[in-house]
């Protein structure tokens, strides 16, 4: 089988690729950046897949699945750019949809986010819960879900919760995780928004790799899922065991003004992946933190 993953330079798609290619699966890569950690058994194209050159990575290869993760990922980015937003969610992911049509791919994978659950009525939240778009990114994560639902393809939409591991960016608009590790590997302090007790889904960048290819390997299709760990961590907490992991720790942690619009409490279940495809949470929260830790003073 060989499978297309947009998006495979990126943190999840590298993940993604190197899980695929250690299924014995074919792997072809299109992505603007150049891999940083490249599988020498995956074929690249650094393009992007706006472009009008897209095309031809299906006429050099028979993709027979798709596993689309290409997207600008950052909400504030969005608020502050939303066409470029929609430009690279939306239109890029209806050029994908119209290409794997023309090419009669037999099954697209989407990423999709937590963030179409802001204001969150009931916990767990499950995929049935009423979705709520409170920022450019979560209409283009909905638009580009419709689009798929509308396309007539087999597919499975995931809604990742927080993700987290190695590899993952610590400049600019990153997870917290990985902020808060390149931080403490550099021993300098630590930011807090608000008081620290606004919790999250954390979920081990590898759990959702092995997801992605459970859902190009399953027959299970038109289904919308939840990808998370279903548990729930404070901010503080996410502090104290990178702290604890890192050895040596002298900086400190500086508690700021909370952020508008920053919501409080999430968590995702899990029960809908877990049923459907199997899907393990295998790296609890200690764990996860001590590999993106030795990730990070690698790096150093
Ligand atoms: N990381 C998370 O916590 C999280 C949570 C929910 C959803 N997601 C979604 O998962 C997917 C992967 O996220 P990530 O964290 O690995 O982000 P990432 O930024 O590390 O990876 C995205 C990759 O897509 C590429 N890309 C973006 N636009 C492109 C284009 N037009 N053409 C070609 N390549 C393009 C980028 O160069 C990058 O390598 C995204 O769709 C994101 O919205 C991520």
């Amino acid at each position: 089988m060989k499978v297309l993953v947009t998006g495979g330079s990126g943190f999840i798609g590298s993940h993604t690729v190197d899980s695929l290619i250690s299924l014995g699966l074919e792997v072809v890569v299109v992505d603007k950046k150049a891999p940083l950690y490249p599988n020498p058994k995956a074929r690249y194209y650094q393009m992007d897949i706006n472009d009008f050159s897209f095309e031809s990575v299906f006429k050099e290869n028979a993709i027979d699945k798709i596993i689309h993760l290409a997207a600008q990922p950052s909400v504030s980015f969005s608020n502050q750019n939303p066409e470029e937003d929609a430009q690279n969610n939306i239109l890029a992911s209806i050029r994908v949809i119209e290409l794997a049509k023309k090419y009669q791919i037999q099954k697209l994978v989407v990423s999709s986010s937590a963030a179409l659950y802001a204001n969150p009525q009931y916990f767990p939240v499950d995929e049935r819960h009423p979705t709520c778009c409170l920022s450019p990114y979560a209409i283009s994560k909905h638009t580009m879900e419709e689009y798929v639902k509308w396309s007539g393809l087999k597919y499975i939409i995931f809604r990742y919760a927080n993700v987290y591991g190695p590899r993952q960016d610590s400049t600019g608009e990153a997870g917290v995780i990985a902020i808060f590790t390149d931080a403490i590997s550099h021993n300098k302090p630590i930011y807090i928004h608000g008081d620290g007790n606004q919790t999250r889904d954390f979920v081990y960048v590898q759990d959702v790799a092995d997801a992605n290819c459970k859902a190009v390997l399953s027959e299970v299709s038109g289904e919308t899922i939840n990808i998370s760990s279903q548990t729930e961590i404070t901010i503080n907490q996410v502090a104290r065991t990178i702290i604890s992991a890192a050895a040596g720790y002298t900086g400190s942690v500086v508690h700021s003004a909370s952020r508008l619009g920053d919501i409080y409490k999430s968590i995702l279940s899990n029960q809908k992946a877990k049923q459907l495809l199997g899907f393990e949470n295998k790296t609890n929260f200690a764990r996860g933190i001590q590999e993106t830790v030795k990730f990070f003073e690698r790096k150093k």
